[in-house]
């Protein structure tokens, strides 16, 4: 596409309190060089139509919080450059599995509740050593690897939003959730994992998952949910495993 060709964006638009009907209104933009899916939506938000609902905020793929369907596919709008689309239009829709606020605003409260659901953060048994630790609590390298792919989620949801499972059970904890649970498993300065086992060890939990793999696929960080969700599994059923991957951190299920 040259500078200054026109493409047309198709928003899906919907405002559930007027329990208006959702239908596509179609805008045409001006190409610039290296536009984003975001910055041709603010481009229409603009000049077109201001009523257009859309929720962004750092424009650095670093916030999570401009996710949305994309010709199709759960997308970072920030993210996502016009240039790299194969489709001469552009067809934008909410996240899929979210509710929808308005336009492409989705409301992610039972995300955000079923990540806090997994204790997403360090957990000691003491308290004290915690909050008033006198040394670092060293790491090796291999340690850090262990957690870190999983620790670069933004939250962005958009794992969730690719989720077959979602689609067919809303209570699934979903591949988000998991992900950041095996992120604190894994990590060797944690000991709270037998709580966050008890979430995930559930028909709502990791063995909802189909291991279709979506989660990982359109993941825009590089973290791996269905590899965390494997993982996790692993460590919910075998012992020698279990001890392998972090005894200190699962007393209990050592001694069932
Ligand atoms: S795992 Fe990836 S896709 Fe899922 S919320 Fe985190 S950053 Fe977004
Ligand atoms: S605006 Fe922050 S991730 Fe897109």
């Amino acid at each position: 596409m040259k500078v200054g060709e026109t493409f047309k964006v198709k928003v899906l638009r919907e405002n559930p309190a007027t329990k208006s009907t959702k239908s596509y209104q179609e805008f045409s933009v001006p190409y610039e060089a290296g536009m984003t899916v975001l910055s041709a939506l603010l481009h229409a938000k603009e000049y077109s139509d201001h009523s257009i609902a859309i929720r962004y905020s750092c424009r650095m793929a670093a916030c999570g919080s401009c996710g949305m369907m994309i010709n199709g596919l759960p997308r970072l709008a920030c993210y996502t450059q016009v240039s790299e689309l194969p489709e001469s239009t552009i067809t934008v829709a909410p996240l899929e599995h979210y509710p929808v606020l308005r336009d492409l605003v989705t409301n992610s409260e039972n995300f955000f509740d079923k990540h806090k659901s997994v204790l997403p953060y360090l957990h000691r048994k003491d308290q004290t050593e915690q909050e008033t630790s006198a040394s670092e609590f060293a790491q090796s390298s291999k340690e850090l690897e262990d957690f870190l792919q999983f620790s670069y989620c933004i939250k962005c949801g958009l794992c969730n939003a690719a989720c077959p499972t979602m689609a067919s059970d809303p209570a699934f904890v979903g591949p988000q959730a998991l992900g950041q649970a095996y992120r604190y498993v894994a990590d060797s300065r944690d000991e709270g994992a037998i709580h966050r086992l008890k979430v995930v060890d559930t028909p709502h939990g990791v063995w909802r998952c189909h291991f279709a793999g979506s989660c990982s696929f359109v993941c825009p960080k590089g973290v791996d949910p269905a590899l965390a969700i494997q993982r996790l599994r692993r460590l919910t059923v075998t012992k020698s495993s279990t001890k392998k991957a972090g005894a200190r951190l699962m007393p209990a299920l050592l001694t069932k």
